[in-house]
């Protein structure tokens, strides 16, 4: 039964199943895809098809059957083959992606028993996965595959390892085996409910106090319906309705469902996009080549456009007449001269042309209010036409188009005369550009360059805010306190404890009390009884501002008001002011790198149950730091520890953003991060930066200064790697520019400057050795077969004039472990009880990383049972307290070893008992041992190093050890658009005797891949007025499955050994990361390539990552010469860089 409160609500909120997850809210994630089942009457036949249940408005479903992730197996019943393959092969690190990707894929079997890997490709397009790099999801769907229909994506993806379990000593090469799995069956699947076959359709009618949803029963009606009401737009996919509906917060919408109209000749206006690419695949199949260019290039638009679940949903005449202009067809339907067929009561059919002027404004069209679209005729080639469709996107697939063009041009018969050019041009105004002589040399640069009034029109839309001085008294929630299920209104007076909690000394505000300084700061909090009314409400909440000045955003800024955070760092090893006055050669240049977001796909969240004795609590939360929420819980509500109880049961991803709450940032180098408006985790970010900048180089004369900047931007928090990848990336930028500089070969000058001997030291006087790390370069250069594929792309190169290739490869020096010396430690608490069964606790968070299965890995190797007779129930701080948070890779060395204590205690107390019952069970031996009084429960504990570095005299030990790293990246640019496609990477990592070699790759190839997010695609805008305007899925891309190398080898280092850590295993968790800036070099190759060409220089500015347009502007060429950038301070950008 739906409350009037829900009527306009997605599938997702109504099925109080939790398998499907709610990850984004808007269709750009796909964790919440599920199986729409439709009866088609006039074919008789039964449609499976996947949709985002987050834009799925539950009163469309009328007749359908719903299939979520809980109705195809579980591990309670039995798992579906599609469960089990993708568990077998370590397709699922947090998990939180991974019911998603189950039903992408099992829809894609009920459609299709025998799918190539084309087919798979094409169904995963619209599910994201922030942990493992995609491989062994694809490895695991990939034996669906006929053995030869199994080509292409990942050939070589196995890794190539020879591991031995650590528990039986086997050694295997394999990562996962597939004998014996459940062969798919499709007869066992759910069938379609026949009753739902039956059912009459008529006009329904859902009214509830905000919204009214009328589903028409025929075209009649649906007129009738729009003369009544026709302002209502006319819901038909939901996928631009029902996104627009959770920004804007539309009130009193009236919505119309829209019936099927057949589609002939001419397309119907509700073909979804997928049966329109059906159809287009379909006709370029059967009918002449020449007669479907202009179908072929429909065609290279809609592989591309959106994911799977959403071109199931949308459909043709919404993408048309949301009249946005990054949506894509517009550009080629208008190129292709196609018309519509609008009707409406009053006026009956009329025919308008798909061209500019359909286009009064952003969103809105010439089509009078009372018409609804009911067909597009798209018209056949006709010999001497060809027809092209473009289009560039921040990500290759499923990404809005920055710039969309369709182009036709027709040809006087027989010759090269052209007889007409369309050109048309979508992203590069608000509304759709037709080219003619009129193009100005600013909408030229747009559509060059992907800069485009849309996102000025954006920044519009979002929120203005400046800065400002506040008092609490002039926050007004009356309006707020007077809506529906709207309980209280909270801010800081109401707080019973601290309003501020400290982090080192460095207060932080829960709510601003006098003083707001960035755009998004808490100011106090609604509380209603759902997160709907909740969002409304606050949204009345009055406060008025007092502008403060100055207000500034950028690194730049700071510098010049000198706003920095204590303490300011620097390192320094040899003499750089002596070194400075007798080298050949200086060199100065700087190097800008964007921050990262988290993007856990999980969200933040949070249950707190008052148990109402002295003020008990218990917490029920997904934080990295259970031990620092349990603290500043009690800090709030002014409650001693003991009596708050946080448990952590997993955690949907997290990265370092569930630990607090993004880093932006020779040789003498000054480092400079924005550090926003407080502190945070800044400078320990900065000293990590500083602590990596030698990387795997001896550099004898070396100096970095760090400093944080304070502007009025949102502090945001460390990402994993926490300032590793941002320092090392700024040393190999150095030997990049270096190499230039001297003419030499980047990876001869790597070579030059590689620590060497066996005992070296870091520029802070650690000892360590290089041998592992000079072994991993040597491998991955021999295994990448570096020196002949680096022939190989220079031909390429020399014979492609507009694509250039480039290879690049770099070792890595990981420091793990904390630099701050008392994070280093584990405890673990390990029980025994009467039947056997045993129960690990320990101090860490699992989030996908795979703690707690090394965890039983080691409880089981000590205590030498079975680990299905071990158990983890989840972290809580009521049986370990005061843990350190699950990052600095170092989880698992500190909680490892406290449960190798653990259980080392209870093997000693079991000893005699053994010795004198050598014949017993496990089970036996337990039973008499709590017979004989012997304690089965103990604690463990892992002291760890003492790291440390004295600043003053740049000394210091601040890791415990290194773990070492190769990696080797080919790409492909495409000078004229920007574009690049990653080819091939090898890795050779270092992780010592890896614990579970399974997990180790998934933290290798997962790390990797949010590297090339990091340097290459996630983009972070900042509008003037520091709004971050790249908020959710849709505007912010992490890599998807496209994203990934097709060739992806990770090897691990054999005979690899690490005496410091946990069976002599290495941390992995964040050194990874930095790998995939040898993606960044091998794009700064390619372009140096591109630029030789044109008689350029091989030095050239490149900030990270590199986007398109930067790889485009990069490749200075004419056309780029005919669009020069305006002078800075004569326009306002519509983006800062921060
Ligand atoms: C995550 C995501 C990614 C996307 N990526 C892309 C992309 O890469 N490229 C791209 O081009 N698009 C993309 N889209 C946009 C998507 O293609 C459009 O939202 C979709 O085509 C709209 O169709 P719909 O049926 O869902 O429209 P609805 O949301 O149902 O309606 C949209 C508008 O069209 C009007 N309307 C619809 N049908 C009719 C009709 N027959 N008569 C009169 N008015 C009508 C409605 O009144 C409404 O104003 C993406 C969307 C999402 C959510
Ligand atoms: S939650 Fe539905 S697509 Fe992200
Ligand atoms: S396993 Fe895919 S998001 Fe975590």
């Amino acid at each position: 039964m739906l409350s009037q409160n829900h009527l306009h609500v997605s599938l997702l909120y109504i099925v109080l199943l939790t398998g499907t997850k709610y990850g984004c809210g808007g269709g750009g994630c796909g964790a919440c895809t599920v199986m729409v089942s439709r009866y088609d009457q006039l074919h008789n036949r039964v449609l499976h098809y996947t949709v985002n249940a987050c834009l799925q408005p539950i009163c469309t479903l009328h007749g359908s059957a719903v299939v979520t992730v809980e109705g195809i197996g579980s591990t309670k019943t039995k798992l579906h083959p599609v469960q089990e393959r993708i568990a077998k092969a370590h397709g699922s690190q947090c998990g939180f992606c991974t019911p998603g990707m189950v039903m992408s894929m099992y829809t894609l079997l009920r459609n299709k028993p025998h799918p190539t890997m084309e087919d798979i490709r094409e169904a995963l397009g619209g599910n994201l996965c922030r942990c493992t790099g995609y491989r062994p999801i694809i490895d695991g769907f990939k034996t669906f595959c006929d053995v030869s229909n199994a080509f292409n994506l990942f050939p070589q993806a196995s890794c190539l390892i020879q591991s031995t379990c650590l528990l039986t000593n086997h050694i295997s090469d394999e990562l996962f085996h597939m004998d014996n799995v459940l062969p798919l069956d499709p007869s066992q699947d759910l069938i379609f409910p026949p009753e739902l076959m039956k059912r009459a359709c008529g006009s329904l009618c859902f009214q509830g106090d905000r919204l009214k949803l009328i589903s028409p029963v025929d075209l009649t009606n649906l007129l009738e319906l729009k003369t009544e009401y026709p302002e209502a737009p006319v819901v038909v996919g939901n996928t631009t309705i029902g996104t627009n509906l959770l920004l804007c917060h539309l009130l009193f919408v009236i919505y119309l469902l829209c019936v099927h109209v057949h589609a002939g000749v001419s397309v119907g206006a509700v073909c979804t996009l997928s049966s329109l690419k059906e159809e287009m695949e379909m006709a370029v199949r059967e009918m002449e080549a020449e007669r479907t260019r202009g179908y072929q290039a429909l065609l290279q638009t809609l592989r591309c456009l959106a994911g799977k679940q959403i071109r199931n949903m949308a459909t043709i005449g919404g993408n048309i007449l949301s009249a946005n202009p990054k949506y894509d067809l517009n550009s080629v339907l208008a190129a292709l001269d196609c018309t519509l067929q609008v009707m409406s009561k009053e006026n009956g059919t009329r025919e308008i042309t798909l061209n500019e002027e359909l286009f009064t404004g952003f969103g809105k069209t010439a089509l009078r209010p009372d018409e609804v679209l009911l067909s597009i005729d798209i018209p056949y080639s006709k010999p001497w036409e060809f027809v092209s469709a473009f289009r560039q996107a921040q990500r290759r697939e499923f990404a809005f188009s920055i710039v969309n063009a369709g182009m036709k041009v027709v040809f006087k018969e027989g010759s090269n005369i052209v007889e007409s050019l369309n050109i048309y041009y979508g992203g590069v105004g608000p509304t759709l550009v037709k080219v003619g002589r009129t193009l100005t040399p600013q909408a030229l640069r747009c559509s060059a360059l992907g800069r485009c009034a849309t996102q000025e029109a954006a920044c519009r839309f979002s929120d203005h805010v400046s800065l400002f001085h506040f008092k609490t008294s002039d926050i007004d929630p009356s309006e707020a306190l007077g809506m529906t299920g709207v309980v209280t209104f909270l801010s800081a007076g109401d707080v019973p404890g601290q309003n501020r909690r400290m982090w080192f000394n460095n207060p932080e505000e829960l709510f601003a009390e006098e003083e707001v300084t960035c755009v998004g700061q808490i100011i106090g909090a609604v509380v209603a009884e759902s997160r709907e009314q909740a969002r409304r409400a606050a949204q009345r909440v009055k406060v008025t501002y007092q502008d403060l000045l100055p207000v500034f955003f950028t690194i730049e800024e700071a510098i010049q008001h000198q706003s920095f955070f204590d303490p300011k760092r620097k390192l320094e090893r040899g003499d750089m002011d002596k070194a400075f006055e007798t080298v050949d050669q200086i060199l100065e240049d700087e190097i800008y790198l964007g921050g990262q977001e988290h993007f856990y796909m999980e969200t933040q969240g949070l249950i707190a149950v008052p148990k109402g004795e002295n003020g008990e609590l218990e917490l029920f939360v997904a934080s990295q730091h259970a031990a620092y929420t349990q603290e500043v819980v009690g800090i709030t509500l002014g409650i001693d520890s003991n009596k708050i109880t946080c448990h952590v049961r997993r955690l949907g991803g997290a990265f370092g953003g569930k630990v607090m709450k993004i880093l932006s940032s020779e040789s003498d180098i000054t480092y400079y991060s924005n550090g926003g408006c407080t502190l945070d985790e800044s400078s320990f970010i900065m000293e990590k930066a500083l602590l990596h900048m030698d990387n795997a180089y001896r550099i004898p004369n070396l100096r970095g200064r760090g400093l944080v900047c304070k502007t009025y931007l949102p502090s945001y928090t460390a990402f994993r790697g926490f300032g590793g990848p941002q320092g090392l990336m700024v040393m190999e930028s150095v030997l990049h520019e270096v190499a230039v500089k001297c003419g030499l070969p980047p990876q001869k000058v790597r070579e030059i400057n590689m620590y060497r001997e066996e005992e070296c030291y870091t520029h802070h006087k650690q000892l360590f050795s290089p041998r592992d790390m000079l072994r991993c370069w040597d491998e991955c250069l021999d295994k990448a077969g570096y020196h002949d594929r680096l022939q190989a792309i220079q031909q390429f190169n020399t014979y492609n004039r507009w694509k250039k290739r480039g290879i690049s490869a770099v070792p890595m020096k990981f420091g793990v472990g904390f630099s701050k010396g008392f994070y280093n430690q584990g405890a673990a608490l390990v029980n025994i009880y009467k039947d056997g069964s045993v129960l690990v606790a320990h101090g860490g968070t699992e989030m996908g990383q795979g703690i707690n299965t090394k965890a039983l890995q080691i409880a089981g190797r000590i205590l030498k049972v079975p680990m299905s007779s071990i158990h983890i129930k989840e972290t809580c701080t009521g049986n370990v307290p005061n843990a350190a948070p699950s990052a600095a890779s170092f989880g698992t060395d500190a909680v490892g070893m406290a449960v190798k204590d653990a259980c080392e205690k209870l093997m000693r107390r079991l000893k005699p008992v053994m010795e004198n019952h050598p014949k017993y069970t496990w089970q036996q031996w337990i039973v008499e041992a709590y017979c004989q009084k012997v304690s089965l429960s103990a604690t463990g504990f892992f002291l760890g190093p003492h790291t440390g570095v004295d600043w003053e005299n740049s000394e210091g030990t601040a890791y415990y050890y290194f773990t070492f790293g190769a990696c080797c990246s080919e790409v492909e640019i495409d000078c004229l658009t920007g574009d690049h496609k990653n080819l091939r990477t090898d890795i050779v990592m270092d992780v010592g005797e890896s614990l579970n070699p399974a997990l180790d790759i998934g933290q290798i190839e997962g790390g990797f891949v949010q590297g090339i997010g990091l340097y290459t695609i996630e983009e972070l805008q900042f509008s003037p007025e520091g709004v971050l305007m790249t908020r959710g899925p849709s505007q912010y891309k992490i890599p998807a499955l496209c994203d990934v190398p097709p060739q992806l080898n990770v090897h691990l280092l054999a005979n690899a050994q690490n005496p410091h850590a946990i069976y002599n295993s290495k941390g992995i968790g964040e050194p990874p990361v930095f790998l995939a800036s040898t993606i960044f070099f091998a794009i700064k190759e390619a372009v140096a390539a591109a630029r030789r060409e044109r008689g350029l220089g091989d030095s050239f500015p490149l900030s990270s990552p590199a986007t398109a347009e930067r790889i485009r502007m990069a490749c200075e060429d004419q056309f780029t010469e005919m669009a020069p950038s305006p002078k800075k301070g004569t326009f306002k950008p519509w983006s800062i860089n921060i």
